[in-house]
Protein backbone atom coordinates (compact mmCIF):
# COMPACT_ATOMS: atom_id res chain seq x y z
CA UNK A 1 0.00 0.00 0.00
CA UNK A 2 1.18 3.25 -0.99
CA UNK A 3 1.46 6.27 1.45
CA UNK A 4 -1.22 8.23 -0.92
CA UNK A 5 -3.97 9.02 0.91
CA UNK A 6 -7.13 7.38 0.48
CA UNK A 7 -9.70 9.72 2.60
CA UNK A 8 -8.92 12.87 4.26
CA UNK A 9 -9.45 13.53 8.21
CA UNK A 10 -13.04 14.19 7.81
CA UNK A 11 -14.26 11.47 6.11
CA UNK A 12 -14.42 8.38 7.56
CA UNK A 13 -17.55 6.92 9.19
CA UNK A 14 -19.12 3.85 10.55
CA UNK A 15 -19.73 2.60 7.36
CA UNK A 16 -15.70 2.06 6.78
CA UNK A 17 -15.09 0.09 9.48
CA UNK A 18 -12.39 -2.56 9.15
CA UNK A 19 -11.02 -0.98 5.77
CA UNK A 20 -7.43 -0.31 5.81
CA UNK A 21 -6.85 3.79 4.84
CA UNK A 22 -4.05 5.86 4.89
CA UNK A 23 -4.30 8.94 6.72
CA UNK A 24 -2.33 12.33 6.31
CA UNK A 25 -2.44 15.27 8.52
CA UNK A 26 -1.49 17.70 10.88
CA UNK A 27 -1.03 16.87 14.95
CA UNK A 28 -3.56 18.51 16.51
CA UNK A 29 -3.40 17.26 19.85
CA UNK A 30 -2.31 14.50 21.83
CA UNK A 31 -3.31 12.23 25.03
CA UNK A 32 -1.12 9.58 26.32
CA UNK A 33 -3.38 7.23 28.76
CA UNK A 34 -0.84 5.23 30.14
CA UNK A 35 0.12 2.79 27.54
CA UNK A 36 -2.48 3.77 24.46
CA UNK A 37 -1.51 7.43 22.75
CA UNK A 38 -4.39 9.36 21.15
CA UNK A 39 -3.56 11.90 18.29
CA UNK A 40 -6.46 14.14 16.90
CA UNK A 41 -5.24 14.10 13.17
CA UNK A 42 -6.26 17.34 11.63
CA UNK A 43 -6.35 18.59 8.46
CA UNK A 44 -8.54 21.12 6.36
CA UNK A 45 -12.06 18.81 5.84
CA UNK A 46 -12.25 17.58 9.96
CA UNK A 47 -10.36 15.50 12.48
CA UNK A 48 -9.67 11.66 13.38
CA UNK A 49 -8.83 10.10 16.18
CA UNK A 50 -6.09 7.76 15.75
CA UNK A 51 -4.35 5.68 17.97
CA UNK A 52 -1.56 3.31 18.97
CA UNK A 53 -1.27 0.78 21.40
CA UNK A 54 1.52 -0.91 23.51
CA UNK A 55 1.69 -3.84 21.68
CA UNK A 56 3.31 -2.66 18.43
CA UNK A 57 6.49 -1.34 21.14
CA UNK A 58 9.11 0.35 18.12
CA UNK A 59 5.54 2.00 16.51
CA UNK A 60 4.50 3.18 20.02
CA UNK A 61 7.95 4.50 20.93
CA UNK A 62 7.66 6.56 17.47
CA UNK A 63 4.32 7.63 18.77
CA UNK A 64 5.93 8.61 21.65
CA UNK A 65 8.11 11.51 20.29
CA UNK A 66 5.29 13.15 18.16
CA UNK A 67 4.02 16.57 19.36
CA UNK A 68 1.94 19.21 18.29
CA UNK A 69 1.76 20.10 14.67
CA UNK A 70 4.07 17.14 13.13
CA UNK A 71 2.97 16.33 9.93
CA UNK A 72 2.35 12.85 9.55
CA UNK A 73 1.24 9.92 7.23
CA UNK A 74 -0.49 7.20 9.16
CA UNK A 75 -1.79 3.19 7.35
CA UNK A 76 -3.90 1.20 9.57
CA UNK A 77 -7.32 -0.19 10.34
CA UNK A 78 -11.07 1.92 11.11
CA UNK A 79 -12.45 0.53 14.00
CA UNK A 80 -15.63 1.49 15.92
CA UNK A 81 -15.34 3.24 19.09
CA UNK A 82 -16.00 1.93 22.20
CA UNK A 83 -19.48 2.75 23.15
CA UNK A 84 -18.51 5.33 26.23
CA UNK A 85 -16.06 7.17 23.71
CA UNK A 86 -18.43 8.02 20.97
CA UNK A 87 -18.06 11.76 20.51
CA UNK A 88 -21.47 12.77 18.76
CA UNK A 89 -20.11 16.46 18.35
CA UNK A 90 -17.15 14.77 15.57
CA UNK A 91 -18.14 14.21 12.12
CA UNK A 92 -15.72 11.34 12.64
CA UNK A 93 -16.63 10.83 16.27
CA UNK A 94 -17.86 7.03 15.91
CA UNK A 95 -14.80 5.73 14.64
CA UNK A 96 -11.01 5.56 15.26
CA UNK A 97 -7.95 4.35 13.28
CA UNK A 98 -5.52 1.86 14.63
CA UNK A 99 -2.18 2.40 13.15
CA UNK A 100 -0.15 0.32 11.72
CA UNK A 101 2.67 2.39 10.06
CA UNK A 102 4.00 5.80 10.74
CA UNK A 103 5.91 8.33 9.09
CA UNK A 104 6.49 11.64 10.14
CA UNK A 105 6.65 14.52 7.15
CA UNK A 106 7.98 17.65 9.29
CA UNK A 107 8.66 18.13 12.48
CA UNK A 108 7.44 21.56 14.00
CA UNK A 109 8.43 24.49 16.65
CA UNK A 110 5.82 24.75 19.16
CA UNK A 111 3.75 27.02 17.65
CA UNK A 112 3.73 30.81 19.11
CA UNK A 113 0.25 30.02 20.02
CA UNK A 114 -2.61 27.00 20.03
CA UNK A 115 -3.84 25.86 16.81
CA UNK A 116 -7.74 26.35 17.79
CA UNK A 117 -10.94 27.98 17.75
CA UNK A 118 -10.94 31.14 20.06
CA UNK A 119 -7.86 31.37 21.35
CA UNK A 120 -7.12 34.64 22.90
CA UNK A 121 -4.05 35.36 21.35
CA UNK A 122 -3.14 39.04 20.02
CA UNK A 123 -3.78 39.70 16.44
CA UNK A 124 -0.34 41.31 15.89
CA UNK A 125 1.17 37.51 16.79
CA UNK A 126 -1.99 36.12 14.72
CA UNK A 127 -1.00 38.09 11.96
CA UNK A 128 2.58 37.60 12.08
CA UNK A 129 2.15 33.83 11.72
CA UNK A 130 -0.60 34.24 9.37
CA UNK A 131 0.03 30.69 7.82
CA UNK A 132 -0.26 29.03 11.58
CA UNK A 133 -3.90 31.09 12.13
CA UNK A 134 -5.08 29.80 9.06
CA UNK A 135 -4.51 26.54 9.86
CA UNK A 136 -7.39 26.85 12.69
CA UNK A 137 -11.41 25.75 11.56
CA UNK A 138 -12.98 28.60 11.95
CA UNK A 139 -10.92 31.20 9.68
CA UNK A 140 -10.85 27.79 7.14
CA UNK A 141 -14.27 27.86 7.31
CA UNK A 142 -14.57 32.02 6.09
CA UNK A 143 -11.74 31.27 3.52
CA UNK A 144 -14.10 28.31 2.62
CA UNK A 145 -17.50 30.22 2.30
CA UNK A 146 -15.51 33.12 0.55
CA UNK A 147 -14.59 30.55 -2.04
CA UNK A 148 -17.98 29.05 -2.58
CA UNK A 149 -18.72 32.93 -3.14
CA UNK A 150 -17.07 33.46 -6.02
CA UNK A 151 -18.16 30.31 -7.86
CA UNK A 152 -21.96 31.66 -6.75
CA UNK A 153 -21.44 34.98 -7.77
CA UNK A 154 -19.97 33.62 -11.32
CA UNK A 155 -22.66 31.24 -11.84
CA UNK A 156 -25.25 34.17 -10.91
CA UNK A 157 -23.74 36.70 -13.48
CA UNK A 158 -23.01 34.16 -16.21
CA UNK A 159 -26.75 33.10 -16.36
CA UNK A 160 -27.71 37.01 -17.05
CA UNK A 161 -25.30 36.92 -20.07
CA UNK A 162 -22.45 39.26 -18.33
CA UNK A 163 -19.00 38.77 -19.78
CA UNK A 164 -16.16 39.07 -17.00
CA UNK A 165 -13.17 41.30 -18.19
CA UNK A 166 -9.98 41.95 -16.35
CA UNK A 167 -9.37 45.84 -16.23
CA UNK A 168 -5.34 47.25 -15.56
CA UNK A 169 -3.95 47.27 -12.13
CA UNK A 170 -1.48 49.68 -13.46
CA UNK A 171 -3.45 52.49 -14.25
CA UNK A 172 -4.31 56.43 -13.90
CA UNK A 173 -5.96 58.02 -10.81
CA UNK A 174 -9.87 57.84 -10.62
CA UNK A 175 -10.78 59.92 -7.39
CA UNK A 176 -13.15 58.00 -5.62
CA UNK A 177 -12.17 60.00 -2.70
CA UNK A 178 -9.19 58.06 -0.90
CA UNK A 179 -5.79 58.36 -1.32
CA UNK A 180 -4.23 56.41 -4.11
CA UNK A 181 -1.38 54.06 -3.62
CA UNK A 182 1.40 55.36 -6.55
CA UNK A 183 3.36 52.92 -8.66
CA UNK A 184 6.48 54.85 -9.83
CA UNK A 185 7.19 53.89 -13.74
CA UNK A 186 10.94 53.58 -14.14
CA UNK A 187 11.25 53.45 -17.81
CA UNK A 188 8.83 57.06 -17.97
CA UNK A 189 10.82 59.15 -15.81
CA UNK A 190 8.89 61.10 -13.08
CA UNK A 191 5.65 59.72 -13.42
CA UNK A 192 3.15 57.02 -11.75
CA UNK A 193 0.66 54.54 -11.97
CA UNK A 194 -2.46 54.95 -9.41
CA UNK A 195 -3.57 51.57 -8.45
CA UNK A 196 -7.58 51.27 -8.64
CA UNK A 197 -9.48 52.70 -6.23
CA UNK A 198 -12.10 50.82 -8.21
CA UNK A 199 -12.15 49.99 -12.13
CA UNK A 200 -14.60 52.94 -12.54
CA UNK A 201 -13.61 54.46 -15.65
CA UNK A 202 -13.03 51.54 -17.29
CA UNK A 203 -16.34 49.37 -16.92
CA UNK A 204 -17.75 53.01 -17.86
CA UNK A 205 -15.76 52.50 -21.32
CA UNK A 206 -16.64 49.16 -21.56
CA UNK A 207 -20.07 49.98 -22.04
CA UNK A 208 -19.21 52.86 -24.70
CA UNK A 209 -17.56 49.79 -26.58
CA UNK A 210 -20.72 47.78 -26.51
CA UNK A 211 -19.83 45.12 -23.90
CA UNK A 212 -23.61 45.80 -22.64
CA UNK A 213 -23.09 43.66 -19.08
CA UNK A 214 -19.60 43.34 -17.75
CA UNK A 215 -18.95 42.32 -14.46
CA UNK A 216 -15.08 41.40 -12.38
CA UNK A 217 -14.32 40.30 -9.22
CA UNK A 218 -11.55 42.84 -8.39
CA UNK A 219 -9.03 44.09 -6.04
CA UNK A 220 -9.38 47.79 -5.26
CA UNK A 221 -6.69 49.57 -3.48
CA UNK A 222 -7.37 52.36 -1.47
CA UNK A 223 -5.03 54.37 1.10
CA UNK A 224 -7.68 55.71 3.98
CA UNK A 225 -7.84 55.48 7.37
CA UNK A 226 -8.29 51.78 8.41
CA UNK A 227 -11.32 50.23 10.24
CA UNK A 228 -13.01 47.17 11.19
CA UNK A 229 -14.64 47.15 7.87
CA UNK A 230 -12.05 48.40 6.07
CA UNK A 231 -9.08 47.04 4.59
CA UNK A 232 -6.39 48.88 2.16
CA UNK A 233 -6.52 46.22 -0.28
CA UNK A 234 -10.17 44.84 -1.30
CA UNK A 235 -12.64 43.18 -3.43
CA UNK A 236 -15.38 44.59 -4.80
CA UNK A 237 -17.77 42.69 -7.39
CA UNK A 238 -18.16 45.20 -9.93
CA UNK A 239 -21.30 45.53 -12.11
CA UNK A 240 -22.14 47.69 -14.92
CA UNK A 241 -24.96 47.41 -17.29
CA UNK A 242 -25.95 49.61 -20.56
CA UNK A 243 -29.52 50.67 -21.33
CA UNK A 244 -30.48 49.98 -17.52
CA UNK A 245 -32.27 52.04 -14.98
CA UNK A 246 -31.98 51.74 -11.42
CA UNK A 247 -34.93 49.18 -10.82
CA UNK A 248 -33.28 46.70 -13.48
CA UNK A 249 -30.39 47.09 -10.83
CA UNK A 250 -32.31 46.83 -8.03
CA UNK A 251 -34.11 43.89 -8.64
CA UNK A 252 -30.80 41.84 -10.35
CA UNK A 253 -29.11 42.60 -6.90
CA UNK A 254 -31.78 41.66 -4.75
CA UNK A 255 -31.72 38.17 -6.77
CA UNK A 256 -28.26 37.94 -6.37
CA UNK A 257 -28.75 38.42 -2.52
CA UNK A 258 -31.50 36.16 -1.70
CA UNK A 259 -29.25 33.61 -4.56
CA UNK A 260 -26.11 33.32 -1.94
CA UNK A 261 -28.35 33.91 1.54
CA UNK A 262 -30.09 30.95 0.25
CA UNK A 263 -27.62 28.42 -0.97
CA UNK A 264 -24.64 29.28 1.91
CA UNK A 265 -26.75 30.44 4.70
CA UNK A 266 -29.93 28.52 3.91
CA UNK A 267 -32.38 31.91 4.20
CA UNK A 268 -34.95 32.69 2.24
CA UNK A 269 -34.86 36.77 2.01
CA UNK A 270 -38.04 38.90 1.07
CA UNK A 271 -37.51 40.29 -1.42
CA UNK A 272 -38.33 43.48 -2.55
CA UNK A 273 -35.53 45.00 0.12
CA UNK A 274 -36.67 48.30 1.71
CA UNK A 275 -35.99 51.36 0.03
CA UNK A 276 -35.29 54.57 2.03
CA UNK A 277 -34.00 58.19 0.67
CA UNK A 278 -30.78 59.70 2.16
CA UNK A 279 -32.48 62.48 3.90
CA UNK A 280 -35.44 59.81 5.93
CA UNK A 281 -32.58 58.24 6.81
CA UNK A 282 -30.73 60.39 8.09
CA UNK A 283 -33.58 62.35 10.06
CA UNK A 284 -35.01 59.05 11.46
CA UNK A 285 -31.58 56.72 12.06
CA UNK A 286 -28.57 59.36 12.10
CA UNK A 287 -26.84 57.37 9.47
CA UNK A 288 -26.33 56.67 5.46
CA UNK A 289 -26.20 52.99 6.56
CA UNK A 290 -28.83 53.00 9.21
CA UNK A 291 -29.69 49.89 11.59
CA UNK A 292 -33.09 48.95 11.67
CA UNK A 293 -32.25 45.91 13.58
CA UNK A 294 -33.57 48.12 16.01
CA UNK A 295 -35.92 50.83 17.00
CA UNK A 296 -35.08 54.15 19.12
CA UNK A 297 -35.88 56.77 15.87
CA UNK A 298 -34.87 60.15 15.97
CA UNK A 299 -37.37 62.70 16.72
CA UNK A 300 -36.79 66.58 15.52
CA UNK A 301 -38.12 68.85 18.61
CA UNK A 302 -36.65 71.84 17.23
CA UNK A 303 -40.17 74.13 16.80
CA UNK A 304 -41.18 72.83 20.27
CA UNK A 305 -38.04 74.91 21.34
CA UNK A 306 -37.66 78.28 19.46
CA UNK A 307 -38.64 79.88 22.66
CA UNK A 308 -38.55 77.67 25.21
CA UNK A 309 -36.26 79.90 27.96
CA UNK A 310 -33.20 77.49 27.72
CA UNK A 311 -30.78 79.79 25.52
CA UNK A 312 -28.68 76.89 24.12
CA UNK A 313 -32.18 75.15 22.33
CA UNK A 314 -32.95 79.27 21.39
CA UNK A 315 -30.12 79.65 20.14
CA UNK A 316 -30.16 76.23 18.19
CA UNK A 317 -33.09 77.01 16.51
CA UNK A 318 -32.15 80.50 15.52
CA UNK A 319 -29.44 79.79 13.64
CA UNK A 320 -31.19 77.02 11.90
CA UNK A 321 -29.69 73.62 13.89
CA UNK A 322 -31.68 71.41 15.36
CA UNK A 323 -32.62 69.53 18.51
CA UNK A 324 -33.13 66.17 18.43
CA UNK A 325 -34.09 63.05 20.99
CA UNK A 326 -33.80 59.27 21.26
CA UNK A 327 -36.20 57.59 23.54
CA UNK A 328 -33.77 54.92 25.65
CA UNK A 329 -36.51 51.99 26.95
CA UNK A 330 -36.81 51.18 30.58
CA UNK A 331 -33.58 53.45 31.00
CA UNK A 332 -35.34 55.81 33.45
CA UNK A 333 -33.97 54.81 36.34
CA UNK A 334 -30.38 55.34 35.57
CA UNK A 335 -28.65 56.90 38.38
CA UNK A 336 -26.78 60.31 38.44
CA UNK A 337 -23.62 58.50 38.45
CA UNK A 338 -24.50 56.74 35.48
CA UNK A 339 -25.63 59.40 33.32
CA UNK A 340 -22.56 61.50 34.07
CA UNK A 341 -20.23 58.42 32.81
CA UNK A 342 -22.82 58.49 29.37
CA UNK A 343 -22.43 62.02 28.98
CA UNK A 344 -18.58 61.82 28.81
CA UNK A 345 -18.84 59.00 26.61
CA UNK A 346 -21.43 60.43 24.17
CA UNK A 347 -18.94 63.89 24.25
CA UNK A 348 -15.65 61.63 23.00
CA UNK A 349 -17.49 59.52 20.57
CA UNK A 350 -19.65 61.37 18.93
CA UNK A 351 -18.04 65.03 19.50
CA UNK A 352 -21.16 66.45 20.76
CA UNK A 353 -21.27 69.64 22.97
CA UNK A 354 -22.74 67.58 25.65
CA UNK A 355 -25.80 65.79 26.56
CA UNK A 356 -29.21 66.19 28.32
CA UNK A 357 -31.79 64.28 29.46
CA UNK A 358 -34.87 63.42 30.53
CA UNK A 359 -35.66 60.79 33.29
CA UNK A 360 -39.48 59.84 32.27
CA UNK A 361 -41.49 59.35 35.17
CA UNK A 362 -45.73 59.43 35.61
CA UNK A 363 -44.69 61.02 38.99
CA UNK A 364 -42.75 63.83 37.23
CA UNK A 365 -39.82 64.27 34.92
CA UNK A 366 -36.60 65.05 36.05
CA UNK A 367 -34.74 66.82 33.21
CA UNK A 368 -30.92 67.63 33.64
CA UNK A 369 -31.36 71.20 32.14
CA UNK A 370 -35.20 71.24 33.72
CA UNK A 371 -35.17 74.91 35.85
CA UNK A 372 -34.52 76.53 32.45
CA UNK A 373 -37.77 75.01 31.24
CA UNK A 374 -41.25 75.19 32.37
CA UNK A 375 -42.82 71.13 32.99
CA UNK A 376 -45.24 71.61 30.12
CA UNK A 377 -42.61 72.37 27.66
CA UNK A 378 -40.37 69.53 29.08
CA UNK A 379 -44.15 67.42 28.80
CA UNK A 380 -44.17 68.36 25.29
CA UNK A 381 -40.95 67.18 24.52
CA UNK A 382 -41.53 63.68 26.14
CA UNK A 383 -44.50 63.39 24.03
CA UNK A 384 -42.59 64.15 21.31
CA UNK A 385 -40.38 61.74 22.10
CA UNK A 386 -43.03 58.56 22.07
CA UNK A 387 -41.59 58.13 25.91
CA UNK A 388 -43.12 56.44 29.04
CA UNK A 389 -43.22 55.99 32.73
CA UNK A 390 -39.52 54.48 32.96
CA UNK A 391 -37.96 55.77 30.04
CA UNK A 392 -34.68 58.40 29.40
CA UNK A 393 -35.45 60.46 26.65
CA UNK A 394 -31.54 62.00 25.16
CA UNK A 395 -31.33 65.09 23.71
CA UNK A 396 -28.60 66.59 21.98
CA UNK A 397 -28.46 70.16 20.25
CA UNK A 398 -26.66 71.98 17.02
CA UNK A 399 -26.26 72.07 13.76
CA UNK A 400 -27.57 69.87 11.29
CA UNK A 401 -27.10 67.28 9.53
CA UNK A 402 -24.06 67.04 12.24
CA UNK A 403 -26.23 66.42 15.10
CA UNK A 404 -27.79 63.74 13.35
CA UNK A 405 -24.86 61.90 12.98
CA UNK A 406 -24.24 62.33 16.47
CA UNK A 407 -27.41 61.17 17.34
CA UNK A 408 -27.26 58.37 15.31
CA UNK A 409 -23.72 57.28 16.97
CA UNK A 410 -25.64 57.51 20.31
CA UNK A 411 -28.54 55.45 18.87
CA UNK A 412 -26.05 52.43 17.79
CA UNK A 413 -24.50 52.92 21.40
CA UNK A 414 -27.45 52.36 23.17
CA UNK A 415 -28.80 49.74 21.21
CA UNK A 416 -25.47 48.22 21.58
CA UNK A 417 -25.52 48.24 25.44
CA UNK A 418 -28.89 47.37 26.11
CA UNK A 419 -28.63 44.26 23.79
CA UNK A 420 -31.19 46.05 21.22
CA UNK A 421 -30.04 44.78 18.32
CA UNK A 422 -31.41 41.32 16.71
CA UNK A 423 -28.52 39.92 15.54
CA UNK A 424 -30.44 36.98 13.87
CA UNK A 425 -32.21 39.75 11.54
CA UNK A 426 -30.91 40.55 7.87
CA UNK A 427 -32.26 43.90 7.05
CA UNK A 428 -31.08 44.86 3.93
CA UNK A 429 -32.34 47.98 2.19
CA UNK A 430 -31.35 50.28 -0.05
CA UNK A 431 -30.43 54.00 0.00
CA UNK A 432 -31.75 56.00 -2.17
CA UNK A 433 -31.83 59.57 -4.03
CA UNK A 434 -28.64 60.69 -2.31
CA UNK A 435 -27.73 64.30 -3.03
CA UNK A 436 -25.40 64.85 -5.76
CA UNK A 437 -22.88 66.92 -4.08
CA UNK A 438 -21.88 68.26 -0.84
CA UNK A 439 -19.72 71.29 0.25
CA UNK A 440 -16.68 70.63 1.82
CA UNK A 441 -15.95 73.11 4.15
CA UNK A 442 -12.01 72.45 4.59
CA UNK A 443 -11.62 72.69 0.54
CA UNK A 444 -14.02 74.68 -0.27
CA UNK A 445 -15.90 73.22 -2.90
CA UNK A 446 -18.47 70.93 -3.76
CA UNK A 447 -17.52 67.30 -3.68
CA UNK A 448 -18.76 64.19 -4.92
CA UNK A 449 -20.95 62.47 -2.61
CA UNK A 450 -20.21 58.55 -4.96
CA UNK A 451 -18.34 60.32 -7.25
CA UNK A 452 -17.74 62.37 -10.36
CA UNK A 453 -19.51 60.05 -12.68
CA UNK A 454 -22.97 59.52 -11.04
CA UNK A 455 -25.97 61.14 -12.87
CA UNK A 456 -27.81 63.62 -11.65
CA UNK A 457 -31.40 63.18 -11.37
CA UNK A 458 -33.08 64.80 -14.94
CA UNK A 459 -35.17 66.90 -13.40
CA UNK A 460 -32.90 68.42 -11.32
CA UNK A 461 -30.35 68.52 -13.86
CA UNK A 462 -30.99 72.71 -14.71
CA UNK A 463 -30.31 73.29 -10.77
CA UNK A 464 -26.43 72.05 -11.00
CA UNK A 465 -24.98 75.38 -11.39
CA UNK A 466 -27.05 77.78 -9.48
CA UNK A 467 -27.62 75.20 -6.32
CA UNK A 468 -26.03 71.91 -6.63
CA UNK A 469 -26.42 71.06 -3.00
CA UNK A 470 -30.23 70.20 -4.07
CA UNK A 471 -29.47 68.27 -6.69
CA UNK A 472 -30.60 64.65 -6.38
CA UNK A 473 -28.28 61.93 -7.95
CA UNK A 474 -28.99 58.69 -9.24
CA UNK A 475 -27.10 57.01 -6.83
CA UNK A 476 -28.09 54.25 -4.54
CA UNK A 477 -26.42 51.97 -1.54
CA UNK A 478 -27.43 48.48 -0.94
CA UNK A 479 -27.27 48.64 3.33
CA UNK A 480 -27.03 45.22 5.37
CA UNK A 481 -27.40 45.60 9.45
CA UNK A 482 -25.98 48.64 9.51
CA UNK A 483 -22.94 48.14 6.73
CA UNK A 484 -22.65 49.32 3.33
CA UNK A 485 -22.21 46.63 1.23
CA UNK A 486 -22.37 48.42 -1.86
CA UNK A 487 -22.70 51.15 -4.02
CA UNK A 488 -23.60 52.37 -7.29
CA UNK A 489 -25.32 54.89 -9.35
CA UNK A 490 -26.65 55.72 -13.31
CA UNK A 491 -23.92 57.35 -15.13
CA UNK A 492 -23.44 60.66 -16.91
CA UNK A 493 -23.06 59.25 -20.42
CA UNK A 494 -23.00 62.77 -22.30
CA UNK A 495 -19.25 64.61 -22.30
CA UNK A 496 -21.30 67.90 -22.01
CA UNK A 497 -23.16 66.91 -18.97
CA UNK A 498 -19.84 65.15 -17.78
CA UNK A 499 -17.88 68.59 -18.04
CA UNK A 500 -20.61 70.87 -16.30
CA UNK A 501 -20.06 68.12 -13.39
CA UNK A 502 -16.37 68.44 -13.63
CA UNK A 503 -16.90 72.49 -13.18
CA UNK A 504 -19.44 72.21 -10.32
CA UNK A 505 -16.53 70.00 -8.46
CA UNK A 506 -14.20 73.18 -9.32
CA UNK A 507 -12.13 70.75 -11.96
CA UNK A 508 -11.01 73.25 -14.30
CA UNK A 509 -11.52 72.18 -18.40
CA UNK A 510 -7.60 71.76 -18.50
CA UNK A 511 -7.42 69.79 -15.05
CA UNK A 512 -10.96 67.61 -16.49
CA UNK A 513 -9.06 67.37 -19.94
CA UNK A 514 -5.99 66.43 -18.52
CA UNK A 515 -7.19 63.46 -16.12
CA UNK A 516 -10.40 62.12 -17.94
CA UNK A 517 -9.90 63.59 -21.39
CA UNK A 518 -10.38 60.11 -22.32
CA UNK A 519 -13.50 59.47 -20.68
CA UNK A 520 -14.88 62.71 -22.05
CA UNK A 521 -14.04 61.87 -25.75
CA UNK A 522 -15.11 58.60 -25.45
CA UNK A 523 -18.17 59.97 -25.13
CA UNK A 524 -18.15 61.73 -28.07
CA UNK A 525 -18.23 58.31 -30.19
CA UNK A 526 -21.46 57.34 -28.98
CA UNK A 527 -22.12 56.61 -25.38
CA UNK A 528 -24.96 54.26 -24.20
CA UNK A 529 -26.85 55.51 -21.13
CA UNK A 530 -25.42 53.04 -18.47
CA UNK A 531 -25.65 52.30 -14.58
CA UNK A 532 -23.88 49.66 -11.70
CA UNK A 533 -23.22 49.15 -8.98
CA UNK A 534 -20.03 47.63 -6.47
CA UNK A 535 -20.74 45.27 -3.74
CA UNK A 536 -17.56 45.05 -0.96
CA UNK A 537 -17.60 41.12 -1.24
CA UNK A 538 -15.47 40.66 2.43
CA UNK A 539 -17.68 42.78 4.00
CA UNK A 540 -20.45 40.68 2.68
CA UNK A 541 -18.59 37.34 3.65
CA UNK A 542 -17.82 39.05 7.34
CA UNK A 543 -21.18 40.08 7.95
CA UNK A 544 -22.31 36.15 6.68
CA UNK A 545 -19.97 34.59 8.67
CA UNK A 546 -20.33 36.41 11.69
CA UNK A 547 -17.00 38.05 11.74
CA UNK A 548 -16.29 40.94 13.93
CA UNK A 549 -13.64 42.11 11.39
CA UNK A 550 -12.67 41.80 7.79
CA UNK A 551 -9.31 40.40 8.64
CA UNK A 552 -11.14 37.45 9.59
CA UNK A 553 -12.25 37.00 6.26
CA UNK A 554 -9.01 37.78 4.01
CA UNK A 555 -6.26 35.46 3.97
CA UNK A 556 -3.23 37.58 4.18
CA UNK A 557 -4.79 41.23 5.95
CA UNK A 558 -2.75 44.16 6.65
CA UNK A 559 -3.12 45.28 10.49
CA UNK A 560 -4.26 48.65 11.53
CA UNK A 561 -1.75 50.61 10.71
CA UNK A 562 -1.88 49.11 7.06
CA UNK A 563 1.11 46.85 7.56
CA UNK A 564 1.89 42.96 6.74
CA UNK A 565 4.00 41.85 9.81
CA UNK A 566 4.43 38.72 8.24
CA UNK A 567 6.59 39.06 5.43
CA UNK A 568 7.16 42.83 7.03
CA UNK A 569 5.63 45.11 4.13
CA UNK A 570 5.50 47.80 3.03
CA UNK A 571 9.29 47.77 3.88
CA UNK A 572 12.54 49.68 2.52
CA UNK A 573 13.94 49.36 -0.89
CA UNK A 574 17.71 49.45 -2.17
CA UNK A 575 19.18 52.73 -3.06
CA UNK A 576 20.19 51.71 -6.48
CA UNK A 577 16.07 50.78 -6.99
CA UNK A 578 15.17 53.74 -6.06
CA UNK A 579 17.49 55.30 -8.72
CA UNK A 580 16.05 53.00 -11.09
CA UNK A 581 12.88 54.40 -10.66
CA UNK A 582 14.23 58.35 -10.64
CA UNK A 583 13.32 58.65 -6.44
CA UNK A 584 15.33 60.41 -3.98
CA UNK A 585 13.22 60.27 -0.65
CA UNK A 586 12.90 63.37 1.22
CA UNK A 587 15.56 64.10 3.95
CA UNK A 588 12.78 64.60 6.83
CA UNK A 589 10.87 61.01 6.33
P1 LIG B 1 -17.83 52.49 -3.33
O1 LIG B 1 -16.69 53.39 -3.09
O2 LIG B 1 -19.12 52.76 -2.62
O3 LIG B 1 -18.22 52.47 -4.87
O4 LIG B 1 -17.38 50.99 -3.04
C1 LIG B 1 -18.28 49.92 -3.20
C2 LIG B 1 -18.27 49.02 -1.98
O5 LIG B 1 -16.95 48.56 -1.70
C3 LIG B 1 -16.81 48.35 -0.30
N1 LIG B 1 -15.63 49.09 0.19
C4 LIG B 1 -14.68 48.59 1.01
N2 LIG B 1 -14.56 47.39 1.58
C5 LIG B 1 -13.47 47.17 2.35
N3 LIG B 1 -12.50 48.08 2.56
C6 LIG B 1 -12.57 49.31 2.00
N4 LIG B 1 -11.58 50.19 2.20
C7 LIG B 1 -13.71 49.61 1.19
N5 LIG B 1 -14.11 50.69 0.49
C8 LIG B 1 -15.27 50.37 -0.11
C9 LIG B 1 -18.07 48.83 0.36
C10 LIG B 1 -18.68 49.72 -0.70
O6 LIG B 1 -20.08 49.77 -0.60
N6 LIG B 1 -16.95 52.67 -8.27
C11 LIG B 1 -17.97 52.71 -7.25
C12 LIG B 1 -19.09 51.75 -7.54
C13 LIG B 1 -20.03 52.17 -8.63
O7 LIG B 1 -20.44 53.34 -8.68
O8 LIG B 1 -20.39 51.28 -9.42
C14 LIG B 1 -17.36 52.36 -5.91
O9 LIG B 1 -16.23 51.91 -5.81
O10 LIG B 1 -18.91 47.72 0.63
Amino acid sequence: MSWVRTHTCGDLRKKDIDQEVVLNGWVSSRRDLGGVIFIDLRDRYGITQIVFDESNKELHSKAEDLRSEYVIGVKGTVLQRDEETINPAMATGDIEIEVSELTIYSEAETPPFEIKDGVATNEDTRLKYRYLDLRRPEIQKNLLLRSKLYHTVRSFYHAYNFAEVETPVLMKSTPEGARDYLVPSRVNAGKFFALPQSPQTYKQLLMVSGMDRYFQIVKCFRDEDLRADRQPEFTQIDVEMSFVDEEQIYKLHEELMATIWKEHLGIELQTPFLRITYREAIKTYGSDKPDTRFGMKIHNLSDLLEECGFKIFERTVKKGGRVVSITVPGEGELGRGALDRLTDEVVSETGAAGLIYIKVSDDGHLCSVGKFLTDDKVQEMVDRSGASDGDLVLILAGPAPLVYKQMGILRLMMGRKLGLIDTSANNFLWVTEFPLVEWDKEAKRYLALHHPFTSPKEDDVDKLEKSPEEVNARAYDLVLNGSEIGGGSIRIHSSDLQKKMFKVLGIGEEEAREKFGFLLDAFTYGAPPHGGIALGLDRIVMLMAGAGSLRDVIAFPKNQRAQSTMDQSPGEVDEHQLRDLHIKLRDNI
